[in-house]
């Protein structure tokens, strides 16, 4: 995993946006995955600035949310799609009939479900999935002790994820938070070409630690994108205190490649070689 230690929260946003700008103007992830909650907020900023600015373009990008509340209508305030509309979609050139979200009050949740996956597969999958990290180490919703091969499926949130979504998006009220949810699986995420993961905040030191460094486990979701080949992880200080390899992560930062592609052309020319 490639992994990146920021000052704070804005050079977190400002190195995420310079990551997805990238692959969405080359052209690499016309088809994104996104997350909804505090972290990606800043990221957000940024896109709609970027937009603004004419820096990234939107117009044949599609979007698969990660997840939605159950029993919520898109347009209530506290549904996850009208925090994306709010944050992101209202204020790019993003085609509304581009944007995919799970469908909170279906009647058929299997079909629904079954209907998300097979929208992702019918644009050629996910080419870069962004996520956020909860407390007790989800990705998505996908709470300690969901099958790391899950595909989307209903999830009852942990009551660590019911007291940080209230305290963040309900006013502090535990008994507005819905107590499920649907959600891509762990393994819908893995299916996804490439993943970018932001953590800001010493909240989330533990399950990064656990993410990074730990065994791959159930217990901590996100430790499955150790499996993932090309993963990205954009993290502040605060989240990184936990780190055993730390100072490693720092070594191997941008600037690596280029450090060791030099190195490696002057010694190729002292040895006769260009
Ligand atoms: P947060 O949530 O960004 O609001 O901390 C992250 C998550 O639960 O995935």
């Amino acid at each position: 995993m490639n992994v990146i230690i920021c000052k704070d929260k804005r050079a977190v946003a400002k190195e995420a946006y310079k990551l997805v700008r990238q692959r969405v103007m080359c052209g690499r992830a016309k088809v994104l995955g996104l997350p909804t909650g505090s972290t990606p907020q800043g990221l957000y900023q940024e896109l709609v600035r970027g937009f603004k600015k004419g820096e990234i373009d939107f117009s044949d990008v599609h979007t698969f949310n990660l997840d939605e509340y159950i029993g919520m209508a898109p347009q209530d305030p506290h549904s996850y799609r009208h925090f994306m509309d709010e944050h992101l979609f209202s204020h790019v050139n993003i085609k509304w009939d581009n944007v995919y979200f799970l469908d909170g009050l279906t009647a058929d949740i299997d079909r629904e479900c079954a209907r998300y996956e097979e929208a992702i597969v019918s644009l050629g999958g996910i080419k870069l999935q962004v996520v956020g990290i909860g407390r007790d180490g989800h990705i998505g919703f996908n709470e300690p002790g969901t099958s790391l091969t899950s595909r989307t499926h209903m999830i009852t949130l942990a009551q660590s994820t019911i007291a940080d979504n209230a305290r963040l998006f309900f006013g502090g009220d535990e008994e507005k938070v819905p107590r499920w949810a649907l959600s891509m699986g762990v393994g819908t995420v893995l299916d996804s070409d490439e993943v970018l993961m932001l953590a800001v905040g010493a909240s989330k030191a533990e399950a990064i630690q656990g993410m990074l460094e730990g065994p791959i486990t159930s217990m901590n979701t996100s430790s499955a994108l150790q499996l993932h080949p090309n993963v990205t992880v954009i993290l502040d200080e605060a989240a990184a205190t936990r780190l055993k390899y730390r100072d490693y992560y720092h070594r191997i930062a941008p600037g690596n490649e280029e450090a060791m592609l030099k190195y490696l052309a002057a010694a190729r020319r002292k040895a006769g070689l260009e």
